[in-house]
């Protein structure tokens, strides 16, 4: 069974096939074109997180593409709550097609899937991101063609999101460079399963911003606080102060240079509103790329 728990589940290969795909996808829709790639076919959303982009995002795709889906809150569903993972899984993934999670802990990820009769989509972790990666890097690509070679700099904390692309950039020859304060950088696990799965993949981790930056084709960045790190947000505000992208710390990069956020952002936290809203911000059509790379996530994962 094909899953998506990590970006790990998919080759270097198969993710320039899904990139592709998902850029004639978005071609035909702009020419208006709606082909029923999964008539009558059912996605299972099952998120105890909140969402704007990922899940009307994959609701969108299922809409336009033929199919439909059903939402399942916290509140609804109550997995591994109200009845153990397992049995959840079995019991979903009978009705439905493929399932998408957005979950407190991989875990869950791992334990649906292992007793999933159908594919599993992690919709988001506390470890990954992998449906972010994905857009992310079809951005890359309509903004610079060839991908490989380019240097991307995540400022900010070494989260799901920043570990999902490094290895969507370690997979298509991106080299990334973490800029984080100690205690907020990738660990040595993630380090070695990065270099065992992308052995020509190139991850720096260099704890000055404006020394991180001098190269970079893209500044990334994402919330100091994640979802779930409520708690931690009076520390991180001050441990992540030097981490802010903003004018000064955009005009030490090349000209060229342009500015990512996975959304919902915190103005005047880890980026600056000039700069969200300036002419190198890539941040809104960057947000409209999930629906393409996810319609031609589920194409794959349905259809094969
Ligand atoms: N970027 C992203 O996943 O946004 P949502 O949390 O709104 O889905
Ligand atoms: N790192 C953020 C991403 C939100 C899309 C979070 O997990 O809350």
């Amino acid at each position: 069974m094909q899953h998506f728990r990590t970006l790990l589940d998919v080759t270097p290969d198969q993710l320039r096939q899904l990139l592709e795909e998902a850029a004639r996808l978005k071609v035909g829709w702009q020419r208006g074109e709606r082909p029923a790639l999964l008539a009558r076919r059912v996605l299972g959303l099952v998120f105890e997180k909140p969402s704007l982009r990922t899940r009307v995002s994959f609701e969108a795709a299922m809409a336009q593409l033929g199919g439909s889906s059903i939402f399942l809150s916290e509140a609804d569903g109550g997995m591994g709550r109200r009845e153990p993972v397992p049995d959840f899984a079995r019991v979903l993934s009978q009705y439905v097609d493929v399932v998408a999670l957005r979950v407190f802990s991989q875990k869950t990820v791992e334990e649906f899937a292992a007793c999933s009769s159908c594919p599993v989509i992690n919709a988001l972790s506390d470890l990954d991101h992998p449906c972010q990666a994905l857009g992310d890097l079809m951005t890359m690509q309509e903004q610079f063609g060839k991908v490989a070679g380019r240097t991307l700099v995540f400022v900010g904390d070494g989260n799901n999101v920043a570990r999902s692309l490094a290895l969507g950039c370690g997979m298509l020859g991106v080299r990334f460079i973490l800029s984080a304060p100690e205690g907020y950088r990738f660990d040595a696990a993630f380090e070695k399963l990065f270099h065992t799965s992308c052995p020509q993949g190139e991850l720096l981790q260099e704890g000055d911003p404006v020394r991180a930056v001098a190269k970079a084709d893209v500044l990334y960045t994402d919330v100091w606080t994640s979802m779930g790190q409520e708690a931690e947000r009076q520390e991180r505000l001050q441990r992540f102060a030097n981490y802010q992208v903003n004018a000064q710390l955009l005009a030490r990069a090349p000209a060229h240079a342009r500015v990512m956020h996975c959304l919902p952002a915190r103005r005047g936290e880890e980026i600056t509103a000039d700069v969200f809203e300036g002419p190198q911000s890539l941040v809104i059509p960057q947000a409209a790329n999930r629906l393409h790379a996810q319609k031609s996530l589920l194409c794959w994962l349905v259809q094969s």
